[in-house]
């Protein structure tokens, strides 16, 4: 396995702009790579952003940010990752986008690099299937705000090889992170136990138990989660946490983890949470 200099970010989004932002941060260059110009902009100013933010509370200097931010070449054509050491996908939660990607990936990429993806709940082992390398293909779940969250879930696909997986154990750990290992199954760890907790927040709201704020003071006091489940809907996105459910029922075929129809009818509503302005609450 060759040394890792330069990380390959598909999706400028809120997850892939944390993985970027870490990984230069951490010392390597990044191509950050997406599908429009405005994407990367967005990608690139929500970068710079954190970047401010650190070296405001003194974690960084300013030195180091301007490093870090100098470390990330925006790429919107995927030919031009060629080069790259290391690839790591975040794009949106669908499999027939990420096997599409995954595909052109193998076939730009030297044989011998790893491809990961940051998916939070698709099967790695068919993201694997899709390529002709599946002992390097990886899951490697971040979590928002990646530059706070100190988890990295290393998911193995079936046919993913000892020395992928020890090679983004320690890519994980130069990153600043902590990896857990688990192996692949709908929803992995992380979502199999967190989406339930809010799908049924969902549902006691849809009842009329408690309010919204009722449900997210009960966990914030009472178990002393930094937010309640109904704001880390919002935090995470109305859409993906109803995507999501929807893999859990598929995947594991159990009807306990039918969708909530409350969460449901948000979403063709386009209240997204956070990022449409309204959820269970509204932002400015
Ligand atoms: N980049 C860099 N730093 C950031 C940041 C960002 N995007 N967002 C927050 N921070 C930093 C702040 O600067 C602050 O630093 P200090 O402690 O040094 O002051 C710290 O994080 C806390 O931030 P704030 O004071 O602004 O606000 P807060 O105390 O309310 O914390 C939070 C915000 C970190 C988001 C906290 O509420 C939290 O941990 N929430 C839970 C988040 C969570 O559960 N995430 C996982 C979601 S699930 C997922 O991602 C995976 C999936 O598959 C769905």
């Amino acid at each position: 396995m060759n040394e890792i200099k330069t990380i390959a970010v598909l999706g400028a989004g809120t997850m892939g702009n944390g993985i970027a932002h870490v990984a230069a941060r951490s010392g390597y260059r990044v191509l950050l790579c997406d599908v429009a110009q405005n994407l990367l902009d967005r990608g690139i100013a929500t970068i710079e952003k954190n970047l401010a933010r650190e070296v405001s509370k003194a974690k960084i200097t300013q030195r180091q940010a301007e490093e870090a931010r100098a470390a990330i070449v925006p790429a919107l054509d995927r030919e031009a990752l060629g080069g790259c050491d290391f690839a790591v996908e975040a794009t949106t939660e669908r499999l027939e986008v990420k096997a599409e990607i995954f595909r052109d990936l193998d076939r730009i990429l030297r044989a011998e690099v790893i491809l990961a993806s940051n998916t939070s709940s698709i099967s790695i082992t068919k993201l694997g299937a899709q390529t002709s390398r599946p002992r390097q293909v990886i899951g490697m779940h971040f979590f928002n705000p990646v530059p706070v969250m100190q988890l990295v879930e290393v998911i193995r696909g079936l046919e993913t090889s000892q020395e992928t997986f020890e090679t983004v154990q320690t890519l994980a750990v130069a990153l600043g992170k902590t990896p857990v290992e688990v192996n692949d199954a709908a929803g992995f760890i992380s979502n199999r136990v967190l989406m339930p907790m809010i799908n049924e927040a969902v549902f006691a709201v849809m009842e009329g138990v408690a309010t919204p704020e009722a449900v997210d003071k009960i966990f914030q006091l009472g178990m002393a989660h930094p937010m309640g489940p109904l704001a880390l809907a919002d935090f995470i996105g109305l859409d993906v946490c109803l995507d999501i459910m929807r893999v859990l029922e598929q995947g594991i075929g159990d009807p306990k983890y039918r969708p909530c129809p409350l969460l449901i009818r948000m979403v063709d509503a386009g209240w997204l949470g956070r990022k449409s302005g309204r959820g269970f609450y509204t932002y400015t």
